[in-house]
């Protein structure tokens, strides 16, 4: 047994930071995590929902060939905890779990399903502070944020839960009088599903609803960076009633479960939330197949700030907008793009805001912004800020990696910024605020629309007809109109161009994971 699958098992029994502490004496391999990390730990394994094996067909696996890797707290470099670093052979095997559960699943009633992922809902919400600390754990954002993940996550499985009563088909006016025509929607059947680091649980519950809601059975991938929220979500899954094998989960060599995945004929669908360049793999991969492909890709969202906008509403909402997650969100501003009669007003309050978010680990209180996920996202960081300084761009606030250390980046705020340097081209995926200059709004609709992204985009006007105007105009998924933070389980989140295909959430979301079919009724004149 690895030392730190010892260290769990020990966990499993103590309950109390005493336990631990007891524990510690006895074990001192126990000292390899931080004594908050070892707490924490303990309560979650206690809770019965610390779990850190796959899930294949209802029972929880090791890598068959007994390989791990480690997750690691990145606010602390501790490892967290040791998991199977999973291939082709669990993959297929997961598969075929699905493949089976696929056929009593997908039969059941819809009353039925939706009960069950009911209580999924109410067993994610009775397990939220356990959740939302697990998240900060592998994740590292700031507790309350998670604690908002685990609603936000849970509020698809409620959605879905609610959905999955409303899949109806139609009668067709037919053509010719003997005939009958129908049109009915039916689960397309299993799903693999790729989720990202960044959203641990809500971007697995945003594709796991609606699929199992419709009759369809899950093979999920999370990041093996956080694949810890996945397997107590799929715990609470079994908890629920939700029947073996109808959801599985396999994680480690990313390549090869990828493609074992796109190698199935019995993988009829892939939905994945990631980088756009991951994306076209899996659209390429999946044409041998044909699968059915849902893509939530990469953005670079413009926040335009017009001079007629309310100062205050434009700073929080662009803060807001940038900062979620310490800049780590497909939908975070990318670009702050001002127009020049409220630039120098708006970059000052803006910068003065952002100062006052309070960097840390996310279990300090009044913590803000946590660290990076990895050194990787650091790095790009620097480089990106380093490219910008180098074209003529000037910090007003932060510009390095924080006191700190580890993964933490200062929040910053960079002026002169222009669509030429690498802040406004590509995703930073962290905490910095490039802030662009505009005069009319034809060159801000031209600013925000000059990239292969077309995620979500921010307008800050008090004038309505500009804001239909430009809202018409942005070749965006998602539009917020004097306002930050506008995802909800309720709208549709998807995006135009290279940011993806499909949409998640809302009536809509549920659409890709049916078949449409056409049943036709000949001979009715017959006796
Ligand atoms: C994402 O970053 O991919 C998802 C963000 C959201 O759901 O708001």
């Amino acid at each position: 047994m690895s030392t730190i699958r010892m260290v769990l098992r020990i966990c499993a029994l103590a309950s109390h930071p005493l336990d631990v502490a007891r524990m510690q004496h006895s074990y001192p391999c126990f000292r390899q995590m931080s004594t908050d990390a070892q707490s924490i730990a303990a309560r979650l394994s206690a809770s019965g929902i610390f779990r850190t094996q796959g899930l294949i067909g209802g029972k929880w696996t090791e890598a068959y060939d007994g390989n791990t890797i480690k997750v690691h707290n990145p606010a602390t470099g501790d490892v967290i905890a040791n998991v199977p670093c999973m291939g082709k052979r669990e993959t297929s095997d997961a598969i075929s779990s699905a493949y089976d559960a696929f056929n009593s699943w997908s039969k059941l009633t819809a009353n039925e399903r939706s009960r069950r992922l009911r209580k999924w809902y109410d067993l994610l919400i009775a397990h939220k502070e356990e959740l939302g600390q697990l998240i900060t754990l592998e994740q590292g954002k700031p507790l309350n944020e998670a604690m908002g993940e685990v609603n936000y996550g849970a509020s698809f499985i409620e959605f879905y839960a609610e959905e999955a009563k409303r899949v109806y088909g139609d009668i067709i006016p037919a053509t010719l009088a003997d005939r009958r025509l129908f049109s009915l929607k039916q689960p397309v059947g299993v799903v693999g599903a790729i989720t990202p680091w960044n959203f641990p649980l809500a971007m697995i519950t945003r594709k796991v609803g609606p699929a199992l809601a419709c009759g369809c059975t899950v093979v999920i991938k999370p990041s093996e960076l956080t694949p810890l929220t996945a397997l107590a979500a799929a715990e609470l899954s079994l908890q629920a009633g939700i029947p073996p094998g109808v959801v599985n989960v396999v994680m480690g060599n990313a390549s090869d479960i990828g493609d074992t995945l796109l190698a199935s004929p019995q993988v009829r669908k892939i939905t994945f939330t990631g980088s756009t360049a991951v994306g076209k793999k899996l659209m390429a991969g999946s044409a041998a197949t044909v699968k059915k492909i849902s893509l939530e890709l990469g953005g670079n969202a413009p926040c335009i700030v017009f001079d007629d906008a309310d100062l205050d509403v434009a700073v929080k909402g662009s803060l807001a907008a940038k900062f979620r997650n310490s800049g780590q969100t497909c939908v975070c501003a990318n670009r702050i793009i001002v127009q020049e009669g409220i630039y120098e007003k708006f970059a000052n309050a803006f910068a003065n805001a952002v100062q006052n978010l309070k960097v840390g680990n996310g279990f300090t209180e009044g913590v803000a912004q946590g660290p990076l996920i990895n050194e990787a996202a650091v790095q790009k960081v620097e480089s990106f800020v380093q490219d910008a300084v180098s074209k003529g761009a000037k910090v007003m606030l932060g510009g390095k990696r924080h006191s700190l250390g580890m993964t933490f980046y200062e929040p910053t705020v960079i002026s002169d910024a222009n669509s030429e340097m690498l802040v406004s081209r590509e995703e930073v995926f962290g905490p910095v605020a490039p802030l662009l200059r505009f005069k009319t709004e034809e060159e801000a609709i031209r600013i925000a629309n000059d990239t292969n992204a077309g995620l979500a985009s921010y307008i800050f006007t008090t004038n309505v007809q500009r804001s239909w105007r430009v809202a018409e105009a942005l070749e965006y998924g998602l539009v917020g109109i004097n306002e930050g933070l506008i995802s909800t389980e309720v709208a549709p989140f998807g995006g135009f161009k290279q940011s993806g295909l499909g949409r998640e959430g809302s009536k809509y979301g549920i659409d890709e994971y049916l078949e449409i079919k056409y049943v036709c009724l000949g001979n009715m004149d017959r006796a």
